[in-house]
């Protein structure tokens, strides 16, 4: 059965047939195309359209429809354009020349545009939630490792001693907005097109705020032109889902580098690390870079949608019945990677003494620089004084701490020089070091215990 053949006395080339079709994907929007459907039939029916028997007649036959979808016996046939013909040719099969009338003032431009957005409206609070999994497993992460001390780096070389735990915590925060901007992308997807038609709206009166109410949207779109071809909904998701990719592939890069026998700070459990074929001591990180490749996707399907639809005139374009594929696919991948990386980052051993190595003296420069700052010395001053110890200590080939008083007093003001004495060395010890950054948001234990907790709080039911 086809929807449209009453003005054409050709048959499409089977090709041509095959581009045009979308049902090998859309599929995925069966169970929304019948709920719109069965709120359809009852707007019909308000409007005068269907009489009420008429109107029960269809809609057993949509629940019998949505039962078969949902018990996986529904049947397609090789004549499925799409997933809106699917259903609107069982229900003439199960009910005869009635299931004619159900299309009545509808036009699949406004069905489809309905069932996308009922299909976000079911699915991001499944993805909200695999995003809470993984906030929950770094809250776990960072409880445990909270007061391992490691540098933290800035341009990739090693800046601040910084906690684990922070480190942790700083990656909560990234998901936390994620989710919020899905929560506000979801509150503009919950807008009825529904009663638009085919570009020009129906031609009788809908209750569109009725209808609206009872499929679970906020409002009707106010234009029945815009309602059609608007698919911002969809782009803002690919946008959420992009910057979600952002912020996964640069945890996975991190995990990736901290894995490496060069830093060796991590090192991934047998469940989610795997070997290569040929070299038998490998263990390799592939999820998480694997996380950082599909991330490339995510961009790619945001940039492809906004491409599609920056050429088109308004209303409705066959050019939009591309939206799916990257909506879906970007839902999936991500779908893939949550609960794999909650898993990884749980499972995962962390090789504090390593961490606790890599702290050399030089971290704490700026605390000597602070230091000096504390005995009267103005900051750029002190930098310079501690760049040229830095320096010295270097072209000696030792480290920071190993620099005498005599060496320190030799460069420093004569008054500066009086107020300098072996408490000095005390700069270097690195839990000072993070003690002292103790302002909101900063690295020290007790802003890391109460940005913890809350992270715990801000997560909710923790
Ligand atoms: N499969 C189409 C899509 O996904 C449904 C809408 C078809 N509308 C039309 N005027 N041909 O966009």
């Amino acid at each position: 059965m086809q929807l449209w053949g009453g003005r054409f006395s050709g048959k499409m080339d089977p090709q041509a047939w095959q581009l045009n079709a979308s049902l090998s994907f859309d599929h995925r929007l069966a169970r929304q195309d019948v709920r719109g459907s069965l709120a359809w039939a009852g707007a019909l029916e308000q409007a005068g359209v269907l009489s009420s028997d008429e109107r029960r007649q269809i809609c057993a036959g949509l629940e019998a429809i949505d039962a078969e979808f949902a018990n996986g016996e529904f049947i397609f046939v090789e004549s499925d354009e799409d997933i809106h013909t699917a259903v609107e040719r069982r229900l003439g099969e199960l009910i005869g020349l009635l299931a004619g009338k159900l299309h009545t003032g509808r036009s699949r431009n406004d069905q489809v545009a309905t069932d996308l957005r009922l299909w976000l409206l079911d699915h991001l609070p499944i993805l909200d939630a695999s995003l809470r999994e993984l906030q929950s497993a770094l809250i776990q992460r960072a409880e445990h490792d909270l007061d391992v001390l490691m540098p933290g780096y800035t341009h990739l070389q090693r800046a601040q001693a910084i906690l684990l735990g922070h480190w942790w915590l700083s990656h909560f925060w990234p998901l936390q907005r994620d989710r919020q901007r899905l929560a506000q992308a979801l509150q503009r997807a919950a807008i009825l097109p529904l009663g638009s038609g085919a570009l020009a709206g129906a031609p009788f009166e809908v209750d569109r705020l009725a209808l609206a109410g009872e499929l679970g949207f906020s409002d009707a779109a106010p234009n029945s032109l815009d309602a059609v071809s608007d698919r911002d909904f969809v782009a803002e998701f690919l946008f959420c889902a992009a910057l979600i990719g952002v912020h996964l592939s640069r945890l996975a890069e991190n995990v990736v580098l901290f894995a490496s026998a060069e830093f060796g700070y991590f090192e991934l459990s047998d469940a989610y690390a795997t070997g290569s074929s040929l070299m038998p001591q490998k263990k390799n990180p592939d999820v998480f870079e694997l996380t950082r490749g599909k991330a490339g996707a995510l961009l790619g399907y945001l940039t492809g949608l906004l491409a599609v639809l920056k050429g088109l005139p308004s209303s409705y374009d066959k050019d939009l019945q591309e939206d799916k594929p990257p909506l879906f696919a970007a839902y999936d991948t991500l779908m893939a990677i949550l609960p794999v990386l909650a898993g990884a980052l749980q499972s995962l051993t962390v090789h504090a003494d390593r961490m606790r190595d890599a702290l050399d003296a030089g971290l704490m420069a700026t605390d000597l620089a602070d230091y000096l700052v504390d005995k009267g010395l103005p900051f750029r001053q002190a930098h310079t004084l501690v760049g040229k110890l830095v320096q010295l200590a270097q072209s000696q080939g030792k480290p920071l701490n190993s620099i005498s008083l005599d060496e320190i007093r030799a460069l420093a003001d004569p008054e500066i020089n009086l107020k300098i004495d072996p408490s000095i060395y005390s700069v270097f010890d690195p839990l000072q070091s993070v003690s002292r950054r103790c302002s909101f948001g900063g690295t020290a234990p007790q802003a890391v215990r109460s940005q913890l907790e809350r992270a715990k709080q801000v997560l909710g039911g923790f």
